[in-house]
């Protein structure tokens, strides 16, 4: 392994290149990137980055915002596979027909979504800002695409706004239950639930914290108590455990994998970094587009 790091490293330095990573990344890949974070986080920090190659360990959307964002940069990713599978449970030909029904709603749409998604949506928002997001909208009446619990849970924080929601979800934050966690509770009774949005209502409903992957490091620095049951990807136990070292953080479910997020291997990252590949691209069309709604997102 020291080997590979060592390559990655020296490949870095060669190509003038930097690694960034989500949250839900393998810990070995959290370890050799120059930054880690949310989606928000990633979006913003990639913008004022200084290399010329920027090496997206995460899922296909988040390396296209980063292209969106950059496009003078060349921009991989070590499996192009990595898809997001909520991402793709609305199409540019779905959207453009609910906004044909609905022609006086504002479009928000979760950047866990497609760059011709984004490209025909009014605004972006991140499980970071979804309620202020909403907010800041004119109109009364939005469609919130691909995740209805996202949407539900902004429409909560909203009543006097009217709400459309697609029925998009996401796999991997299904297999938390409000049972499973009544169970954890009676072996944690003073822990703290801390869920992302993406849960299903009835989880969220008995959650003491509902916030996006790096809102939840910053709550457990913050908060007093000392053990936390995690109801997002297995993957954000780690950081949370080593920025966290006298708190104890319990997975809301063994099952919370997503397993397109496991893709990417320090292995895979040498031989992008040593091939150029797999280069992201958006049709300059698109991208126009889509970058408006993402900086109207940006702005706020
Ligand atoms: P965050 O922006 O909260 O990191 O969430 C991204 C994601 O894909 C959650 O499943
Ligand atoms: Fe998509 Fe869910 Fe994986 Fe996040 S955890 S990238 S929403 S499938």
């Amino acid at each position: 392994m020291q080997d590979i790091t060592h390559k990655i490293a020296a490949l870095k330095e060669e190509k003038n290149a930097i690694i960034l990573a989500h949250n839900y990344q393998l810990p070995e890949i959290q370890d050799i990137a120059d930054y880690v974070g949310d989606s928000l986080e990633l979006a913003r920090i990639s913008q004022s980055i200084a290399q010329e190659t920027i090496l997206f360990c995460g899922v296909y959307f988040m390396a296209e915002i980063t292209k969106i964002l950059n496009p003078n940069k060349t921009v991989l990713m070590p499996d192009q596979h990595a898809g997001c599978p909520m991402a793709n449970m609305i199409s540019p030909h779905q959207l453009l027909a609910e906004k044909q029904a609905h022609p006086d709603a504002a479009v928000i749409c979760y950047v866990n979504s497609n760059a011709d998604v984004k490209a025909l949506s009014t605004i972006c928002c991140t499980s970071a800002n979804g309620v202020r997001v909403a907010q800041a909208l004119k109109e009364n009446k939005i469609l919130c695409v691909p995740d209805k619990y996202l949407g539900s849970y902004i429409a909560n924080h909203l009543p006097a706004k009217q709400f459309r929601f697609w029925p998009g979800y996401c796999p991997t934050h299904m297999v938390f239950s409000k049972e499973g966690l009544l169970k954890l509770k009676e072996e944690y009774p003073d822990a703290k639930i801390v869920a992302h949005p993406e849960c299903r209502l009835d989880v969220q409903e008995i959650a003491d914290k509902i916030c996006s992957t790096s809102q939840m490091i910053r709550y457990a620095q913050e908060s007093d108590a000392k053990q936390f049951i995690i109801c997002t990807e297995l993957g954000m136990l780690y950081r949370l455990q080593k920025e966290n070292s006298g708190k104890e953080f319990i997975p809301g479910s063994p099952n919370a994998i997503c397993p397109n997020m496991k893709l990417t291997t320090v292995e895979k990252i040498l031989w992008s970094l040593e091939r150029s590949e797999f280069e992201i691209t958006v049709e300059e069309q698109i991208r126009a587009k889509a970058l408006q709604s993402i900086e109207r997102m940006l702005s706020l």
